[in-house]
């Protein structure tokens, strides 16, 4: 089976790709560098020859509505119409736990993504999975402003990327399941105590600040909205685990 993962060399993708070679399949991988660019279309008719199924994790790192909602919308269009083109059977996406309640910032795009795909006839799988342990690593990246660390109010209930990109693979080897349960991490975390968690983990030592982040996307961090519903499934590794681990 030829599966293609688009933006497998991402935080969850390139785990998605380590899983299916680890399963016994060739997947191929999607993105600029390999000739590859979702967003104007170039090199994906060619690439797409043969590809039973795609898996889509591209992403683009914005927190503006407009921008996170040209690239969704665009690739998806893209990939969607050329894979109806090149015969490709079932097409894996992946969203996020709870985006649709707040379709602002980086979710209007994720939520534009989740209707193009399930407006389709068939041939589709969708995961929404809660925010990953490694978007510390993003935040930490992101906020340092001088001596000082500032980070989001926000609560997560936040899963390994590796766990997800498992899931993502055996939906991808399977037939097409349309909406699959929802995927969250074991436990509910402050995102602040994850930074200063990881930071403490990696030898570093700085105040963390945790910001007000106005309008209906920032109460949605603060106020819980993004946490998985009772009864969701659950993964397994704790983001204490993950740092432990050498897999970040
Ligand atoms: N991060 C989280 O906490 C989280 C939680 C739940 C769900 N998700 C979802 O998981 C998916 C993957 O997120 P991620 O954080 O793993 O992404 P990421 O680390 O930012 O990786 C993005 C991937 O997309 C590729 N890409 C970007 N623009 C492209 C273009 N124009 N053409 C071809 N490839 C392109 C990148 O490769 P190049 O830049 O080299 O082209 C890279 O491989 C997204 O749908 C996201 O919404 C993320």
């Amino acid at each position: 089976m030829k599966v293609a993962v688009a933006g497998g060399t991402g935080t969850v993708g390139r785990h998605v790709v380590d899983a299916l070679r680890a399963a016994g399949h060739q997947p191929v991988v999607f993105t600029r560098a390999s000739g590859v660019d979702l967003l104007d279309g170039a090199g994906l008719a060619d690439a797409l020859r043969g590809v039973d199924t795609v898996v889509d994790v591209s992403s683009t790192n914005t927190a503006s509505a407009k921008k996170s909602l040209a690239f969704f919308e665009t690739v998806t269009r893209n990939l969607l119409s050329a894979e109806r083109e090149a015969g490709v059977g079932h097409h894996v996406a992946l969203s996020v736990v709870n985006a649709a309640k707040v379709p602002a910032s980086y979710y209007a795009g994720k939520v534009a993504q989740e209707k193009m795909i399930m407006a389709e006839p068939g041939g589709w799988s969708l995961l929404r999975a809660s925010q990953f342990h490694e978007l510390t690593e993003v935040l930490i990246s992101q906020g340092r402003v001088g001596p000082v660390q500032i980070v989001p109010q926000m609560r997560a209930q936040p899963i390994a990327a590796v766990e997800v990109a498992a899931e993502l693979a055996s939906i991808a080897l399977g037939e097409p399941r349309g909406l699959v349960p929802d995927l969250a991490g074991p436990r509910p975390e402050r995102v602040s105590d994850m930074v200063r968690r990881f930071l403490q983990s990696t030898g570093r030592s700085r105040p963390v600040l945790e910001v007000f982040v106005p309008g209906a996307w920032g109460r949605g961090m603060r106020e819980g909205t993004f946490l998985p519903d009772p009864g969701t499934r659950l993964g397994k590794q704790s983001f204490d685990e993950w740092l432990g681990t050498a897999a970040r």
